[in-house]
């Protein structure tokens, strides 16, 4: 299973001694098959990377440029720079960054300079609430992975994060039935092999207990409670326990 840690714009150089105890877990046997990544904003990638030296905690982060080559593009850093700094993921396609003008085109381009790049790509796909009231989800999300993964091949460095826009920061996930069938779905959509699943909204160290119940997933995308390591190595045990 995979855990994935958005910060999102949260954190500076103070946050890199809270990932003590995270370190000591990973090293620890109750760590069980998790493995854990964490996508800090930018600026920490490359402390982030020193701290987790001896560990096989992974990195990533939130976002690249389109671009494949180097550029005069202020204020952006692209697939290849990520790579440089260790990490080795990149999340594309996240709905707060959809919702700033990210088309599913740009997004495609992305994907496929993060993959030249050798990034693994975490892409994110959800309906809004009002495309969810309009019974839309099933369109919305056959749209999103049809453009963002046009002329892609799918291989073990593509994962889906199923995020539904509605359940991102608001406490609220979908009913543990509506969220399997979603994801049935989202597998379905593939012909060989189906990328991994993960899901993404309000994850957190009581709900984890339902979440858990959703054998066809293989991890989660955790915002909020993933800034807390206390929070987020709870998770990830109660995950297995
Ligand atoms: P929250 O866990 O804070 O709802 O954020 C989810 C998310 O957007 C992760 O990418």
């Amino acid at each position: 299973m995979y855990f994935v840690a958005n910060w999102k714009m949260f954190g500076n150089y103070k946050s890199i001694n809270t990932l003590n105890k995270v370190i000591k877990f990973s090293k620890s046997k109750a760590i069980k098959k998790g493995r854990l990544i964490y996508c800090p904003p930018y600026t920490l990638i490359s402390s982030f990377f020193k701290k987790f030296e001896n560990c096989l905690i992974d990195l990533g982060a939130q976002n690249c440029h389109e671009s494949e080559d180097y550029g005069s593009h202020t204020g952006f850093i692209n697939s290849k720079m990520i790579k440089s700094t260790g990490a080795n993921y990149v999340i594309l396609g996240h709905s707060e960054n959809r919702k700033k003008g990210e088309s599913d085109q740009l997004i495609n381009t992305k994907i496929k300079n993060a993959i030249k790049a050798k990034l693994k790509v975490i892409f994110c796909i959800g309906e809004t609430l009002i495309e969810k009231k309009k019974k839309k989800t099933k369109a919305v999300l056959s749209k999103q992975i049809k453009l963002g993964l046009k002329k892609i091949k799918i291989s073990s460095n593509i994962f889906i994060a199923y995020e539904p826009v509605w359940s991102i920061g608001t406490g609220d996930i979908p009913k543990s039935i509506e969220l399997e069938k979603t994801v049935q779905f989202i597998k379905k959509k593939f012909k060989g092999k189906p990328p991994k699943i993960l899901y993404g909204g309000s994850v957190n160290t009581e709900n984890i207990k339902d979440l858990k119940k959703i054998t066809i997933l293989d991890g989660f995308l955790i915002g909020g409670a993933s800034q807390n390591s206390k929070k987020f190595i709870d998770i990830v045990k109660k995950t297995y326990n």
